[in-house]
């Protein structure tokens, strides 16, 4: 006994100095390793803090990727407003976020004021001068995909710096256009790390980088792992030219030299003169109400916010609050409005400089009750028609959602279209050109890259704006904020911005709740009810399969970015869980 005693002392002694000595090795090692300069985390570490959701009292900002939320949180520290925070995100997220984020591309902005003046800003891109009707039909009449989806010719032009300056002009306070872009010159010069998701997504493009760029570009300059730095100096360069000389820092002198001489070499068919008329544009935003809410999103050239409008109008006409979360019956009604909006797009909406879109018509309370008349609780509509595109996944394009101290909001949704846009890179510039011209109609009933038909109202024509589905929103409720939210995903953008909102109205959920909540999908045609793979329930599924939907099942479907304003003065921030989307507030 007295020996295992002693044994067990000196096996504790034995160990205790191991555990002492392992303790030092461990230290020893730490501080060795910590003096070590890496350009790369340990594998241990996160790469970022993703902060999904947070309640604080005076104001948040939700984007896509952390550096691009921290660039707005400063600004709003700094003393900025809504506004500014939202144009130096911008800029940030042409820097961290170049699958969407731009320079190159263009977007739409809904804003609401602490006093509750709306406006909306279309910094769109516009059909270069040269385009025209049939530039993507072959000898036969049919559309070539290919050529209105990359490369040169698929790029309109550019919007955002013009947009941005004009958001600037009209509600800047900090008045200090510079340190708006400060963030992102930072992060270009310096470098980011780019997450997972970020790596993998460059890798899976690099084919693709290396046939539309004949000169060297960054973004497939090496096999990508998370944590690297992606340092982009001549991005840096075209943004100090920017910083320093406003708009004509990009539509004038040396960048557009550098656009003009990008589509001789590949084929494109902007000019300087393109380039130098390029406005951006302020519009009066959609508003329609819905069960006491007054709903604030964009007009054409969004179909966004009408589409919303026409779901929200004939889903109003039945009682959802009263039927169970994600049943049959519940997403038997929501699809059966979103076919009929779907269709109503697909005919009436384009750009409204262009073509007469009856808004006031396809917003109106009575046509909207009336385009359910036909509705059948136990079956599914048929989508008319033969023609039935292939939807493609995507979540490119970018959403952000800011609310500063003064209760001032942003909701902007901004893109390349596709990923990485055009693939086709400004070589002497650092940055990627949008393929925003495969969303004009190139051919009437033929489906674009995202299975969305077109017709007269949206063919392309020199200096019209092609039609998107970009739906930035902002709700109130007896005249106070209550919610900012927008999306990305094509296609899917309209009907899971209406999820959001009707989860929080008609649902009661919290900000987060509503974003992270399963999603569903239906756009007239294809006619396929496309449910997320995972959280729908497999006898939901049946019963809608025997009303006659033809459901088919896909990964992710959009990535809301959610402002709540709480009855206790608080505001919610909800970033989508989908992918590597971050909420700062204070
Ligand atoms: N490029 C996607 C959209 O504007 O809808």
């Amino acid at each position: 006994m007295a020996n295992s005693i002693i044994q067990n002392q000196t096996y504790l002694t034995f160990m205790k100095a191991k555990h002492i000595l392992s303790y030092f090795f461990l230290l020893f090692f730490v501080i060795i390793l910590s003096s070590c300069k890496t350009d790369k985390p340990s594998p241990l570490e996160p790469i970022y803090d993703f902060t999904k959701t947070m309640i604080d009292d005076s104001a948040m900002v939700v984007t896509a990727h952390p550096i691009a939320s921290l660039a707005g949180y400063d600004i709003l520290r700094q003393g900025g407003n809504a506004i500014d925070a939202a144009i130096a995100v911008q800029f940030s997220l042409a820097v961290c976020y170049p699958i969407a984020g731009n320079i190159g591309g263009g977007g739409f902005m809904v804003y609401r004021s602490s006093d509750g003046t709306i406006d909306a800003l279309d910094y769109r891109e516009m059909a270069p001068a040269a385009s025209t009707s049939d530039m993507y039909l072959d000898q036969n009449g049919n559309a070539i995909a290919e050529k209105s989806q990359n490369g040169a010719l698929a790029v309109g032009v550019p919007g955002t710096p013009a947009g941005m300056y004009e958001a600037f002009q009209k509600y800047s306070k900090l008045k200090d256009w510079k340190a708006l872009l400060a963030p992102a010159i930072h992060s270009a010069e310096n470098g980011f790390r780019l997450t997972f998701r970020q790596a993998g997504l460059l890798n899976k493009n690099k084919t693709k980088f290396d046939k539309y760029n004949t000169d060297p570009v960054v973004f497939n300059s090496k096999n990508w792992k998370g944590g690297d730095l992606l340092i982009q100096p001549e991005l840096a360069t075209t943004l100090k030219a920017i910083a320093n000389e406003g708009p004509t820092g990009f539509y004038g002198g040396k960048v557009a030299d550098q656009i003009v001489n990008q589509m001789k070499k590949s084929g494109g068919i902007i000019t300087h003169e393109d380039l130098k008329n390029y406005q951006a544009i302020w519009r009066t935003p959609i508003t329609t109400n819905y069960r006491d809410h007054k709903i604030i999103s964009m007009p054409p050239p969004s179909s966004g916010g009408i589409a919303l409008a026409q779901i929200l109008g004939m889903v109003e006409n039945f009682n959802l609050a009263e039927m169970d979360y994600h049943s049959a019956e519940h997403i038997h009604v929501v699809v059966e409005a979103e076919r009929r909006a779907y269709a109503d797009r697909a005919t009436h909406l384009g750009d409204s400089d262009f073509y007469n879109v009856p808004i006031a018509s396809l917003i109106n309370k009575d046509y909207l009750k009336s385009r359910m008349a036909d509705f059948n609780p136990e079956k599914a509509s048929v989508s008319d028609s033969i023609i039935a595109g292939q939807m493609k996944e995507s979540l490119q394009t970018t959403h952000y959602s800011i609310v500063d101290q003064e209760g001032n909001a942003v909701s902007m949704t901004t893109t390349l279209n596709g990923g990485y846009g055009s693939k086709l890179v400004v070589a002497e510039g650092g940055f990627l050109l949008n393929n925003e011209m495969d969303d004009f109609s190139a051919k009437p009933g033929t489906p674009n890259m995202f299975g969305l038909i077109g017709a007269e109202a949206n063919k392309i024509e020199p200096g019209k704006r092609m039609l998107s589905s970009m739906t930035p929103t902002i709700v109130e409720k007896d005249g106070q904020l209550l919610l900012v939210c927008g999306t990305p995903g094509g296609s899917t953008i309209i009907t899971s911005v209406y999820q959001t909102v009707s989860n929080v109205i008609d649902y009661g959920m919290t900000a987060t709740e509503a974003v992270q909540s399963p999603r569903f999908h239906h756009q007239w045609l294809p006619d396929k009810l496309i449910l997320e793979e995972v959280g729908f329930d497999s006898l939901v599924i049946n019963a809608l399969a025997d009303k006659g939907h033809k459901v088919m099942k896909r990964g992710k479907i959009g990535k809301v970015e959610a402002v709540r304003f709480l009855s206790n003065g608080n505001l919610e921030g909800a970033a989508d869980i989908r992918a590597d989307d971050d909420v700062k507030g204070f």
